[in-house]
Order: structure tokens, then sequence, then C-alpha cells
């Protein structure tokens, strides 16, 4: 890619970014959120047609500017955002093999389903996913969507496959899974492979090659064993970097919020005993799969409770949806932000006073916007999300700028209780930073904070107390400053 530039409404996405792709080898691609990685590599799979720059094939100059025809030229993309590039309504086998079929239905007058099902499992195989190959895509967990999208790209035959973001979902074992896989394609298929996270010691990890973007811009491209951690975080902030956690002397004062054996109605969670102090951090924790998002949204009635009781400052609490848990001081930061965290069809400045509307309505209920816009650009400030202005809707931010958003309306809504569920998944250093910054300020306010999040370095650095969940319960409860990452690791693998 040859001096690619970008501009959105209001946003120069990217400017003369050039970029290589070397067969045989992976490629990471990092950056701040809204930096222009998933722009860049959009361009490349023909996602954008108002693009300026050239694009190049082995030496050749070759045009993309339609998805189908990056496809041909053997571009593949796992997106961000899995559930835009699987289609819900149609089943795994189906969305494995749909580029295959588009190609075929050209040439054929019917297509044989037997065949598709058998040549499905196939590629479902190679990324070691065992499933009925007739389920819904609708109805698969994050972790199976995007092995579906990356067998999509193997039954496509493809050349580069790009990874934006593939491993955010992912447990630590489904992690080594999908690098193995990742190797071996591109030692024993050839294949080039682009990989963007945030997480850099997956980049040290899998990756030979380095770029970094800042501001839409390349900084630097360099092989991944010439830089360290901190220098790729300074590149990308363009600024000095201490990896530290923000540490709030926060007074813990008595116990507002209490859960007395707490079970969903479907078992999803069993058993659950937990209180959280004013001004504390109950750190949430376990393996991918262990309840703490059932436990979240339990907690939020967002699943159903079947017994048990929850009681905040002794009362005891009737949650029967997530209305009546925020009526009642209960916020949830959701760990699906598309889905459930933010309405991506509204501007920004909405999506951050939806859970506080009160705040901005006279007592004629009408929205005071003026009130509303100037608390947005403030929030838009302390968390420096990257938007050209506060109307901006919310689906043209990058991935982890609209994560922020979903964390920033909860700050302006006043509740008792703040559940975090995974907030930090997909957002950069620098954002990390500033959320915790806030989650500290929260509990300065003497808020109670549930922060649930399976990377264990971050409970270590901001929960007071930590609740280790094995296979839908609490198993184990630690004081955060006196246990390490490997006891943390035993009582999650079911140890005791
Ligand atoms: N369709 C669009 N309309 C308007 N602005 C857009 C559009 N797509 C991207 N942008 C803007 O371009 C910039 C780059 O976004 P991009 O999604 O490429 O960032 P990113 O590096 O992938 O970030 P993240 O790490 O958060 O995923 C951002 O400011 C984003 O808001
Ligand atoms: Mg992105």
């Amino acid at each position: 890619m040859k001096n690619i530039s970008i501009e959105f409404p209001g946003v120069k996405a990217l400017t003369n970014v050039s970029f290589t792709i070397e067969s045989g080898t992976i490629h990471a691609l990092v950056g701040a959120n809204g930096a222009g990685k998933s722009t860049l590599m959009k361009v490349l799979a023909g996602a954008h047609d108002h693009y300026t720059g050239e694009i190049l094939f082995n030496g050749r100059s070759v045009n993309i500017r339609t998805p189908r025809q990056a496809i041909e030229l053997g571009v593949a993309v796992v997106y961000q955002e899995v559930d835009m590039a699987l289609v819900p309504y149609l089943n795994v086998a189906e969305n494995v093999m749909l580029d295959v079929m588009a190609n075929e239905m050209g040439r054929r007058q019917f297509i044989n389903w037997k065949e598709i099902r058998a040549t499905a499992r196939k590629f479902l195989k190679m990324v070691n996913l065992d499933l009925d190959v007739r389920m819904l895509a609708q109805d698969l967990s994050l972790a199976d969507k995007q092995r579906v999208l990356v067998a999509r790209a193997l039954a496509g035959n493809s050349r580069f496959l790009i990874l934006d973001e593939p491993t955010a979902p992912l447990s630590q074992t489904e992690t080594e899974e999908l690098f193995n896989l990742m190797r071996d394609l591109a030692q024993n298929q050839n294949v080039g492979i682009v990989f963007i996270s945030h997480r850099l010691p997956e980049i040290f990890e899998i990756c030979d090659t380095v770029t970094i973007l800042r501001d839409g811009e390349v900084v630097t491209e360099q092989p991944t064993s010439s830089f360290t951690q901190k220098q790729i975080i300074e590149h990308m902030l363009g600024r000095r970097f201490d990896e530290t956690y923000p540490k709030h002397d926060v007074e813990i004062g008595e116990t507002i919020f209490e859960i007395r054996g707490l079970t969903e109605a479907d078992r999803a969670v069993k058993d659950i005993n937990l209180s959280v102090r004013a001004g504390e951090i109950v750190g949430v924790t376990g393996l991918v799969g262990a309840g703490k998002t059932e436990l979240c949204k339990t907690i939020f009635g967002a699943l159903p409770i079947g017994s048990g009781e929850m009681r905040l400052r002794g009362q005891k609490l009737n949650v029967k949806s997530p209305h009546t848990a925020v009526t009642q001081g209960i916020a949830l930061v959701p760990e699906e932000r598309r889905k459930e965290g933010v309405l991506v069809e509204e501007p920004v400045y909405t999506n951050l006073s939806a859970s506080s509307l009160q705040k901005f309505s006279n007592m004629f209920h009408f929205i005071n916007k003026k009130a509303e816009r100037a608390s947005a650009r403030k929030l838009i400030t302390d968390l420096g999300i990257r938007t050209p202005s506060e109307r901006q809707k919310v689906a043209f931010l990058s991935g982890g700028n609209q994560q922020k958003v979903a964390v920033g309306k909860w700050l302006v809504a006043d509740a008792d209780v703040y559940v975090f569920d995974e907030p930090t998944k997909g957002v950069d250093v620098g954002a990390k930073h500033d959320i915790f910054e806030l989650i500290g300020q929260l509990a300065g306010q003497g808020k109670g904070i549930i922060y649930a999040s399976s990377e264990i370095p971050e409970i270590l650095g901001i929960a007071d107390r930590t609740m280790v969940m094995y296979d839908r319960t609490i198993v184990k409860e630690l004081i955060t400053a006196e246990t390490t990452e490997e006891e943390i690791l035993f009582f999650s693998a079911g140890g005791n």
C-alpha cells in the first residue's frame, strides 16, 4: 500500500500511509484508539472506495475499490466487529462458505448443501471448532464467531489474512490455539498475516515486524526484536509513559452492597456471596467462561434471578430488569459494547447522557440539549475520546473509542454501585490509564465498584479484594495486596 490517504467528514483518518505485507510473515499493526489501523485494513479489503494512493500486488498496481476485488486478490479480513462480518441468520456452514458460494453461484445452477457442509466442517476443523454447522451464526459465542471468520478466510484460499483485534474475546488457551494456527498459515502455507492487537506481549510473541501508526501516519516500521514494549508505547502515544495503575488513596467505608446466595434462574451463576464497601474496588476474575459476565448481568437484571437477594445499604433490592437496576442505583458497563453498551446510530452526546436523562431535563421533562452537550464535551476531554465533535454518530468512532463512550455514559449516571465487565477490552494503554483513573475517582466518591476481568495484572493493579470464579461460582476470596498472579491462576483453574 503506497501513500494511502483517506478522509471522513471532519476526520483525516490516514495521511500518506505506506505499508507492506510479505508472504509468510506476521506483521503487527499497532497504534492508539483511532490511529487508523482498522481504516487502513478496510482500504485493503475494499470497504472504502474514496481513498487516494496506490495498492500494489507483487509490484504490479491493482485496483481495490470493492470487497469483491479484494477477495479475488486473496485478501481476507476478520473484522474487529465480528458481528458485522457474519450473517446472523445464516448457519455456520453458510457463513464459512459465503465467499466460495458467491463465486460458485455465477457458474453453477444449484448448490450442493451436503458438500457445502462437509467442506465447511473441514475448515472448521482446521480452526479447532467443533460444533453443529447448522447452528445459526447469531447463537455463537464471540470466540466461536471469530473462528468461523478465520475458517471463511481459509475456505477462500486467502493469501493475506488480516486479523483486527482477534484475541480480545479469547481466553488464554484459545489465544494460543489461534497463534499456532497463524504460525502454521504463515510458515507452511505462505500466507501473509496482519495482526492488530492492543496487547503488546502478544505482538512480541507472534509478530516478525511491527508498524506503528499515530494520528493516521506511520511513525516507524522495524523488526519486532528491535523494540522494547516501552518503546512501542511511546511511539504510539507520542509521549513518555509509565504503565502503572493510578493509585488512589481512598478511605474504605461501610458495606454498601451485598449479595447473598444469588443464583441465576438457569444457574448461569450459582450461590454467589459478595459484598462491596463504599470506596472499595472488588475484582472478579476467572477464566473465560467461568461466569463473570453472567454474574454482572444477573446483578444488573439482564439475566433473571432464580434465588438469593441483593441489598443496597441494607435495603433489599427488587431488580427485575436493567431499567429497575438503574433506578435502584446499579450501573453496568457491559462486555459486548456494540450490542449492549452503546446506541451506534445515535450521536456521542446522546449516548453519554442516555443513562442520566433526568439530570438534563427540567420539571417539564424537556431535555436541556445545551447542558447535555456541555457535559458530553467534558467527558470527551476527560476520557480522550477521539471524535470530531460530540455530534458524531457513535458508529463512526473507532472500536476503542466506542468502548470509552460505553464507559463514559455511566460516569454521569449517579449510581451507587458500578459493575464493569472487561471495560478495557480493545482500549489502548493510554486510554486504559484514563479509565482506571476514572474508576479511582468513582471509588473516591464513595461508590462501590465491581470490576470483572480475566486480565489478572489489571485485577492486581486496581482491586482491593479479588473474588476468583470457577464453574459459575466464587471459589476464593483474596486480598489483592497479598496475592500473586500464580495464586489467582491456581484458583481460576479449579485448584483448591
Ligand atoms: N466511516 C467513518 N466515518 C467517519 N469517521 C470514521 C469512519 N471510519 C473511521 N473513522 C475515524 O477514523 C479514525 C481512525 O479510526 P480507526 O477505526 O481506523 O481506528 P483504530 O486505529 O482501528 O482504533 P481502535 O484501536 O480503537 O480500533 C477515527 O477517528 C475514526 O473515528
Ligand atoms: Mg480498530
